[in-house]
């Protein structure tokens, strides 16, 4: 996820653009650029980091002009560098592209441009975009953005401008948001309205395929070359409800982008017809992770119970004997390592103490790391011996939500790579991968049914102790459940295996002390079955998460959330889905401070 604002009226673009970017700092921020445009010439300013670290830099600057675009970026291919930094341009500098989204056949398309001449500066896919728009330019700026986008894969928002056509600022969109902002005598274009609500209320939505044309003194919008007449709507928001896509919170914002999450982590990745799955990241590393007879996984908090999830798909799928540690004990014990072994940290921020500290110590002993991130260039991705990232853009919220979902999904990927490098069948791999591609829609599925979550949450908010209870892939999904209960409500909850309540738990269930079961059906059904039972004959209220068209388990259960079908090895990238809205609905309904809860920091970077 990255931030775009573009700039065409008759004011001075810089300040304009300056208030608009920091708005989207949200949405990426380890590295920022602009290009104005003025008397036919470019000028540019790239710096790593938070705007606010160099913006005294910018503002002395003093930039001129009244075409300007900006960008502010979360990377995903390509380092943290001012070079990967957008604006990115042709080989002339005479074309200027800003992007959000993820070009899928960049490296093919760079390996033609370069065999073709062209002379690349950074590591990005969006940089072949310029040069392709470079190649097909003929005078008319949209004709050759036009033209560029016929040859690429992937999803993008971008703003184009050009000091050989340079009158005008060309927008397009697939996938990825973008709206032009329609003010007095000037037109914006952004990433979301957060950006041009100080200037502007009157807004368009670019739908999917649309390229816009702006100038200053008006605008067109064209879908396959024919002109489409949009109707422009009034944003009623106010800029913080801007920043959150309207949400309440960064962290409902971040729990209904689950869906995107998937389809993020697995774009350009999903071999369907070899059933395999791509892994750039590992491609250094593909023949050591052959010898590799054992997994430890190691994480802190939810990406902890992502580590757990991981164990049972590495071990069942892949054929890989797996453990699974926190952090903050792992560094402790003395881990039975050799060789053949390789560890996989996960983490979203890739800066946590705890996992930083266990991975120097796996280095020391000198074995394979590999790094499940969120965020490029962190610690953690730059000290592991390869890794792949999750891209599920910047998490806000301090409980962490999407990250989770892209962590999870990650890994059943990771699962297929080594699963099918080993004694995975062919049919097997196809049938994962066929499934994967099927959960970003499943997700959506979930996502639109949280008006009845929410009025589940609402009918329980009162509870003081809960217990959430899952079995083998549901287990770790029953422990961040509680754990998002408990961080962001400050109700006491509980997460255990279901086999586990008659070895204790079972004491404190009574009529004060509902268990949500999280039950698909699966092949641990039955057995979650018997343990609901147990709760119930102690007369302890149930809320079942169960697979729909189950519809035996409303007669037991109090409530029912229910959830698609889907293999049993990813049903927790769905089940968790219901969970963190279950959560988030009971700390609104008790007016908590969700996206910051009390005592906790986003990234814990001390021991
Ligand atoms: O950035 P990380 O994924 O390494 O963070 C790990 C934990 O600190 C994090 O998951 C924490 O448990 C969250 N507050 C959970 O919502």
């Amino acid at each position: 996820m990255c931030g775009i604002v573009g700039y065409i009226g008759n004011k001075d673009a810089s300040p304009i653009l300056l208030a608009g970017l920091k708005r989207l700092e949200y949405r990426g921020y380890d590295s920022y650029g602009f290009c104005f445009i003025n008397e036919g010439k470019a000028s540019l300013f790239k710096r790593v980091g938070k705007i606010e670290r160099t913006e005294k830099e910018f503002v002395d600057c003093n930039f001129k002009g009244n075409l300007a675009i900006c960008h502010s970026r979360w990377a995903t291919t390509g380092l943290v560098t001012e070079e990967n930094a957008h604006p990115h341009s042709d080989c002339k500098g005479e074309i200027f592209v800003v992007h959000n989204g993820i070009i899928e056949n960049y490296k093919e398309l760079r390996t033609k441009l370069i065999n073709e001449g062209h002379v690349f500066k950074s590591e990005t896919d969006t940089e072949v975009l310029a040069h392709l728009i470079e190649k097909h330019f003929d005078g008319v700026l949209e004709d050759a953005v036009r033209k560029a986008l016929k040859e690429v894969r992937g999803t993008y928002g971008l703003a184009v401008v050009s000091t050989k056509d340079p009158d005008k600022l060309v927008a397009a969109r697939l996938s990825s948001p973008l709206i032009i902002g329609v003010g007095v005598d000037e037109l914006l274009v952004a990433s979301d309205p957060s950006a041009i609500i100080a200037r502007t209320r009157q807004i368009i939505i670019l739908d999917d395929y649309e390229i816009a044309v702006l100038r200053k003194d008006g605008f067109n919008i064209f879908k396959e070359e024919v002109e489409n007449k949009k109707q422009i709507e009034t944003i009623e928001w106010d800029i913080e409800q801007a920043e959150k896509g309207g949400y309440e919170h960064f962290m409902l914002k971040e729990i209904m982008e689950e869906g995107n999450v998937i389809e993020d982590a697995i774009r350009g990745r999903m071999l369907k017809e070899e059933g395999l799955v791509k892994l750039g990241g590992l491609d250094s590393v593909e023949k050591e992770l052959r010898d590799i007879e054992k997994i430890i996984l190691i994480g802190c908090g939810t990406a902890h119970y992502a580590c757990k999830v991981g164990e049972y798909m590495l071990e069942e799928y892949a054929d890989i004997p797996a453990e699974t540690d926190i952090g903050s004990e792992f560094r402790y014990r003395k881990p039975v390592v050799d060789k053949n072994t390789a560890a996989i940290f996960v983490s979203q921020s890739g800066e946590t103490a705890d996992t930083l500290a266990a991975l120097k110590e796996m280095k020391e002993k000198g074995i394979l790391t590999l790094g499940v991130t969120n965020v490029v260039g962190s610690s953690q991705s730059r000290e592991t011996n390869a890794g792949v990232y999750t891209r599920s853009g910047p998490e806000i919220a301090v409980a962490s939500t999407k990250a989770l979902v892209g962590q999870l999904t990650t890994l059943a990927m990771i699962t297929v790579y080594l699963g099918r490098q080993r004694e995975m069948a062919l049919v097997m791999g196809k049938r994962i991968v066929e499934e994967l591609i099927k959960l970003p829609q499943l997700a959506e599925t979930i996502l639109k049914t949280r008006e009845d979550i929410k009025k589940i949450a609402e009918k329980y908010k009162d509870y003081r102790d809960f217990w959430y209870i899952g079995r083998k892939y549901n287990f770790p999904v029953a422990l961040e459940g509680a754990l998002k209960l408990k961080e962001i409500s400050y109700i006491h909850a509980e997460g255990a295996a279901g086999g586990e309540l008659k070895h204790g738990p079972l004491a404190l269930v009574d009529e004060n002390c509902p268990t949500i079961a999280i039950c698909p059906t699966d092949s641990v059904y039955e057995k979650m079955i018997s343990n609901i039972e147990e709760v119930k004959a102690r007369k302890g209220k149930v809320i079942a998460i169960a697979t729909e068209g189950n519809e035996e388990i409303g007669k037991i259960a109090d409530d029912v959330i229910y959830i698609p079908k889907t293999l049993e090895m990813l049903t927790p990238i769905i089940s968790v889905i219901p969970l963190h809205l279950f959560a988030y609905y009971i700390a609104s309904a008790l007016g908590r401070d969700i996206d910051k809860p009390k005592n906790l920091a986003k990234s814990v970077t001390v021991e």
